[in-house]
């Protein structure tokens, strides 16, 4: 089994805050989260991201250079939001070396035959004006076409979807691969083949509402690094999620934001994690994260996990699909 190894320091590049509940959290001489998880490549992986779905255009760039200047080193994106361009353009004026940030995009749905998925990456490549990805994911577990029924044989077995991301790997133009939106079952099924490369991650939705606790055991037994998106609810659940009482008491008692309060969560529990703003000064709160004393991170995720289940993202009847996805 490999081990992420966590490297452990304070995440946070721009210290802790002042003020008396920030003085009783030093008392307590909290451990630090880790900044990095390193994966089976070697390489190692910011434990937090910019998010970039949803982030407008003419403020995504504004919101990856905010970013970059804040101590962020990893963004999460993908060919589908359609903003790959001005997120490129907002890496190269930032002026931060290619090498030191972590870049994620995401193979779209219909490019998961293996001879539409080298044009895919290379438009993904160009846009964002880059030379190599750090990290390719499968965006979600099913091959279909615009208009055209679902590929159920590519969809039940990915393999050799899998086979031309291992070929690019091979190539130079990404460093790790992974998937995004895959349940156990499906995970079995597609390392069942001969994988010569085995999935890095899982992006997976996670939140304070979809906690996801067997599938994070099971990732952790399965050296499969777990990636949290909609970290905070998403639009439509960020409110609810920042005013859930345990967040806003934990909040008060480290002197924290509820947003930091559940972004530390999240990575404390082992998983990257996620979050999309454009605006800046959240963009610079959400990496302001630390260790929870270990009886508040058990009451969060008490709460976290016994609360009734929420409905997920699930877009399997918007896309016309006869199964679930997460099925
Ligand atoms: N693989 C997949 O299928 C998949 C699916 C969904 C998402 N993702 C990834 O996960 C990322 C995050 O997911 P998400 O955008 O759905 O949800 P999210 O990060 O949980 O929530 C984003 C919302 O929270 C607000 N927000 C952010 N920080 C805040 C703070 N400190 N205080 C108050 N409000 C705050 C944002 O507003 P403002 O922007 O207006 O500040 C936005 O409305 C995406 O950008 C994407 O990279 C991946």
């Amino acid at each position: 089994m490999v081990v992420f190894l966590p490297v452990l320091r304070h995440v946070s590049r721009t210290g802790l805050r002042c003020g008396r509940a920030s003085f009783a959290t030093s008392q307590r001489n909290l451990t630090s989260l880790p900044s990095h998880y390193v994966l089976p490549s070697g390489d190692k992986i910011p434990s937090v991201a910019l998010g970039v779905w949803r982030s407008e255009k003419n403020k995504v760039g504004e919101a990856v250079k905010t970013a970059l200047k804040a101590g962020y080193r990893h963004i999460d994106g993908a060919w589908i939001y359609r903003n790959e361009e001005e997120v490129g353009q907002a890496l190269k004026d930032s002026g931060v070396p290619r090498e030191e940030v972590w870049i994620t995009s995401k193979l779209w749905n219909t490019f998961h035959d293996p001879e539409d998925i080298e044009p895919a990456l290379d438009e993904s490549l160009a846009k964002l004006g880059v030379d190599y990805l750090d990290m390719y994911l499968i965006h979600w577990p099913v091959a279909k076409k615009d208009g055209q029924p679902y590929d159920k044989e590519l969809t039940e077995n990915p393999y050799p979807t899998w086979q031309k991301l291992e070929e690019m790997v091979a190539k130079g133009k990404v460093r790790n691969i992974g998937v995004s939106n895959f349940n156990i079952r499906r995970l079995q099924n597609l390392t069942a083949n001969p994988l010569k490369i085995k999935p890095a991650v899982n992006q997976v939705e996670i939140s304070f509402w979809v906690p996801q606790p067997e599938l994070l055991a099971w990732s952790k037994e399965n050296s499969v690094l777990l990636e949290a998106y909609s970290p905070l609810g998403s639009d439509s659940k960020v409110k609810d999620t920042l005013a859930v009482p345990e967040v806003v008491e934990i909040a008060k008692e480290l002197g924290m934001t509820p947003a930091q309060v559940v972004i530390s969560w999240h990575v404390q529990r082992g998983t990257v994690v996620l979050p999309k703003s454009v605006t800046p000064s959240r963009v610079v709160e959400n990496l302001q994260v630390r260790a929870l004393p270990s009886e508040l991170f058990d009451k969060l995720e008490k709460a976290a996990t016994s609360h009734k289940p929420y409905p997920r993202l699930n877009p399997s009847k918007s896309w016309g699909l006869d199964f679930d996805i997460f099925e």
